[in-house]
């Protein structure tokens, strides 16, 4: 089954999501940084979730980081219920026999092909044939991750973004075994999620977001390294031209909205001047040398003190629900409504 040789008719009427599916059991394994933030998202869409981790300090925690997240939903008002209510249908295990019950599985391990091979075997041997089972990598091809299953049409990437409570992105990526079908199912699944899905139709390694994201990383590092400018300029350039209009248009929106053909004479110029490296930058190799990993230990391409590390990921999520806010109040078919009133956006919120 090759989806690459498919296409989906785009005029046929959205897939209808079997029931059994939309009201089903759900697990997540393993609960780290983005497990930990799938499994409140699935709470919060009404699933009960069996959360798994082979690291008992992991599951014994994950009640109460939920707890958290669940409560700041409340505040922000994406969450309906009362978040105790909605954390008492979570259970952690560390027996793979305890996913048994799950319609979908959703694998969550560190980004390494063998070990996240081993767990999705270990997934299969515990699940019924017909669960689908997704796994959040970053980057694995996911015909890869479907090598040696036993039923491998029903293996699919499933790519969140961190918070993935939070977040409207979603990926649904097809292996090249992957059945069609249950990708559009997950599809429908995410909008139940409160996600605004793409559907990636064939296997592709970085799929959309990471294969842009690192294009303009990988520059960023060449310009930084051949010292036309430091990090922090080309943060502060990245904010304010990129970071500006990103949320509102994405790539060919917005040379729709500024004008077409001067972005083909760019393109002539300037695509063969853009770095083409093949390898770990050298800045990226001595930073990742020295030990840095960013906040979470304080070492950075910027410095930070205890202090200044835990605001910045406080107000890195405080804006995470301010441009959710805002990113719904401009939806990506808001200039296509008919427009009555003088403020377009008033219709829109
Ligand atoms: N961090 C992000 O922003 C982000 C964004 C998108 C996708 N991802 C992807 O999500 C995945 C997980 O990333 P993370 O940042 O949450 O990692 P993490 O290291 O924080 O968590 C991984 C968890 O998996 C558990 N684990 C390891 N082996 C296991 C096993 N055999 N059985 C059960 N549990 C096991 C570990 O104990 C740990 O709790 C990676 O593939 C990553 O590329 C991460």
């Amino acid at each position: 089954m090759e989806n690459g040789s498919r296409r989906l008719d785009m005029t046929k009427e959205p897939v209808k999501l079997p029931e059994k599916l939309a009201a089903t059991q759900a697990g997540v394994v393993g609960l780290g940084l983005m497990g930990t933030s799938i499994v409140t998202c699935l709470l919060a869409a009404g699933h009960k979730v069996t959360g798994l981790d082979k690291n008992p300090s992991r599951r014994r925690g994950l009640r109460r980081r939920v707890g958290k997240f669940l409560r700041e939903m409340r505040r922000e008002g994406l969450l309906a219920r009362d978040p105790r209510s909605v954390v008492r249908n979570l259970r952690s295990s560390g027996d793979y026999a305890d996913l048994r019950d799950c319609g979908i599985v959703i694998e969550c391990v560190r980004e390494d092909l063998k070990l996240k091979r081993q767990v999705l075997r270990k997934i299969e041997e515990a699940v019924p044939s017909e669960t689908l089972i997704g796994s959040n990598t970053s980057a694995l091809p996911i015909s890869q991750l479907q090598r040696g299953a036993e039923h491998p049409e029903r293996i699919l990437g499933i790519h969140w973004g961190e918070p993935a409570h939070v977040l409207r992105f979603m990926e649904v990526i097809c292996g090249r075994q992957t059945s069609l079908e249950r990708a559009e199912h997950v599809v429908e699944l995410a909008r139940r999620w409160n996600k605004e899905p793409t559907l990636v139709r064939r296997d592709v390694r970085g799929f959309i977001t990471n294969r842009l994201m690192y294009a303009m990383m990988r520059e960023a590092f060449h310009l930084v390294e051949a010292g036309y400018a430091t990090p922090a300029d080309v943060d502060r350039s990245v904010r304010n031209d990129l970071g500006y209009w990103i949320t509102f248009a994405g790539p060919f929106r917005y040379m729709d909205l500024t004008g077409i053909p001067a972005y083909a004479a760019v393109m002539r110029d300037l695509l063969p001047d853009l770095d083409c490296g093949k390898n770990v930058p050298a800045l990226m190799r001595r930073v990742v040398r020295a030990g840095a990993k960013g906040v979470s230990n304080c070492k950075g391409f910027y410095p930070y003190t205890a202090g200044q590390a835990r605001l910045w990921q406080r107000l890195f999520l405080k804006f995470s629900y301010e441009i959710r806010k805002l990113a719904l109040k401009y939806p990506e078919d808001v200039g296509d409504r008919p427009v009555k009133r003088k403020n377009p956006t008033a219709r829109a919120g």
